[in-house]
């Protein structure tokens, strides 16, 4: 048996940057309206060829570079996307395909906001049996290829941008992933989802929300799921260095940094530049806190997520 190693991070954002101010010109909002509700300041919005296949290749290139490996080592890619380029072949083989691997394995995986926290565990789970050595975990998304830009209530809080990990075998008391813990609750379906699927053309496409309810459930559901990880491991609040959770909404955020006493400075935030990127925000984050050298060997990182299914979950990674 062995435990999943982090030994590498890598991000991609579009080129494109939509400030608030640039929103106020197509969209009946305000900056100041979107950043007491959510903390958003800007945007990254993806070109016509910033797909979630070539944003998701670049964030892995850039994970394999920093872990100092070859893209023939990785075993498995495991992609978490709700906005694939096609309903199949699934996005991950793109990917595979672009990083010139044809052995081993690759599929996406469909949690929406949770989908990095879905697939660290499946890759976890994969690597602790021994089926696979070395995986690339990637969260890529294109949120705004499906919101209504006529709903001004949805379309201000997403964002576009990939970020991976390559998570690879190591010893069984070694830094790693200590546990994962995933939920999801169908009865909720409803209050987050995209109306569509490929073929149904009486569909819009497009993502709906209801804000209030889900910031209903978030709290509550994400505080269990970190108590969940805790306590499976013996381990408290006090114990932990970084909360690295899904950035949907800074009053979120907060209000999880609060319940766990974690000073603001011990919480990554990316939601101001980055918005909700879905199942891309907690790479993103967790690669950033780590490249400018906030998260250090040694540290203890919980990550948090609470999405569309509902699906929710946590996972306690040891640096
Ligand atoms: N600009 C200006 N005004 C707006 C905008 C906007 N972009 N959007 C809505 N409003 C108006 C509404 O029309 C409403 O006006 P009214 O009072 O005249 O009717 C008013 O603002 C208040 O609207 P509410 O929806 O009640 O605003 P609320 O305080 O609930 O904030 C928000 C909305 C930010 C969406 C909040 O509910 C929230 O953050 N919810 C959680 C959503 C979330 O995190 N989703 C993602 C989690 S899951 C995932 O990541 C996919």
């Amino acid at each position: 048996s062995s435990r999943s190693k982090l030994i590498g991070v890598g991000t991609y954002l579009p080129e494109q940057v939509v400030t608030n101010a640039d929103l106020e010109k197509r969209v009946d909002t305000s900056d100041a309206w979107i950043r007491e509700r959510t903390g958003i300041v800007q945007r990254h919005l993806a070109a016509p060829h910033e797909t979630a296949a070539f944003m998701a290749t670049e964030a892995a290139r850039g994970a394999l570079a920093h872990a100092g490996i070859e893209a023939g080592v990785v075993d498995a890619i495991l992609l978490a996307t709700s906005t694939p380029d096609q309903a199949f072949p699934a996005t991950a083989v793109r990917v595979q395909a672009a990083l010139g691997i044809s052995h081993g394995f690759a599929f996406d995986l469909a949690a929406a906001c949770s989908g990095f926290i879905y697939a660290l565990s499946v890759a976890d789970a994969l690597i602790r049996t021994g089926q696979v050595r070395t995986v690339l975990v990637i969260g890529s998304e294109v949120y705004s290829r499906i919101v209504d830009w006529s709903d001004r209530s949805t379309c201000v809080l997403f964002g576009d941008g990939a970020g991976a990990v390559v998570m690879q075998a190591g010893a069984v008391d070694g830094p790693g992933l200590l546990s994962t813990h995933l939920h999801s609750d169908g009865s909720t379906g409803d209050l987050l989802y995209v109306d569509g699927a490929v073929g149904r053309r009486e569909c819009s496409g497009f993502l709906r929300m209801n804000g209030r309810e889900i910031f209903r459930h978030a709290v509550s559901k994400l505080a269990g799921a970190v108590d969940e990880a805790l306590a499976a491991n013996g381990l408290s609040y006090a114990d932990i260095d970084w909360l690295v959770p899904h950035q949907a909404n800074k009053r979120i955020i907060d209000a999880m940094g609060k319940k766990l006493g974690l000073p603001p400075e011990r919480v990554v935030v990316t939601v101001d530049r980055h918005a909700n990127t879905s199942a891309a925000s907690i790479p993103l984050a967790f690669a950033e806190a780590v490249g400018d050298g906030r998260i250090k060997p040694g540290d203890l990182v919980l990550m948090e997520a609470l999405g569309g299914g509902l699906t929710w979950g946590s996972a306690l990674l040891r640096m």
